[in-house]
């Protein structure tokens, strides 16, 4: 289940369903009213665009969806982006909408639920709310970049972010860059040659 709601960041979800749609993992997405506010800001898609991207698409409104129910097997839950409004509601089982509802229920089945939370600076409400999901057993991640795989583009950045949110699903990405122990002491090496080329 992939849910988008209305935080800065809907490339993440749109990646996050294309992503899956390669590893052949069928996915069902509920996206909120102010989540269709940031994809008509932020991309060129249309809501039958980004419906297109899921095997399922439901309405937030339509709370008596198989995905409401424990008894609809799934392999967890990203919520990408995830607003605080929506964190909030997951962490105190408000599940006010499909959207928080899925969570609810992933919880409560004790599946995955990654929650790529997106504010800052945060106050302490926001903080909180991301001890409560976690204590709940979500996964907070924020959608930060990994500087250390020195991505060249915002796909790169957004590809990886994605990839690393599926792998705590359990979802094979195949092409998703990894840091490797050879990266790293191939970049120590060259710069020890450096640095003694410079005082040599
Ligand atoms: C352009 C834009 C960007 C926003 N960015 C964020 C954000 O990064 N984080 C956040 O928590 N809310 C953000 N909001 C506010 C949420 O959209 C708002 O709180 C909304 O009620 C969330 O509803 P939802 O959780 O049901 O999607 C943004 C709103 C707009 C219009």
């Amino acid at each position: 289940m992939v849910g988008i709601s209305g935080a800065t960041g809907i490339a993440y979800g749109i990646r996050v369903l294309e992503l899956a749609r390669k590893a052949e993992v069928e996915t069902h997405l509920v996206v909120t009213p102010a989540g269709q506010r940031t994809r008509a800001y932020e991309t060129d898609l249309s809501a039958r665009d980004l419906a297109a991207l899921a095997d399922v698409i439901h309405r937030p409104t339509d709370i008596g969806a198989a995905i409401a129910s424990g008894s609809f097997r799934t392999d967890g839950m990203i919520v990408a982006p995830c607003s605080i409004r929506t964190l909030s509601a997951i962490a105190f089982a408000g599940g006010d909408n499909l959207l928080t509802r899925a969570a609810d229920v992933t919880l409560k089945e004790r599946r995955p639920l990654v929650l790529l939370v997106r504010e800052t600076p945060l106050t302490l409400a926001h903080l909180r709310a991301m001890t409560a999901a976690t204590e709940s057993g979500g996964i907070v991640m924020p959608p930060v970049p990994a500087f250390y795989l020195r991505p060249g583009t915002v796909e790169d950045i957004v590809d990886h972010t994605a990839g690393r949110a599926l792998d705590l699903l359990g979802i094979e990405v195949p092409e998703l860059p990894r840091w490797s122990g050879d990266a790293a002491r191939r970049r120590l090496e060259e710069d020890r040659r450096d640095s003694s080329a410079q005082s040599a």
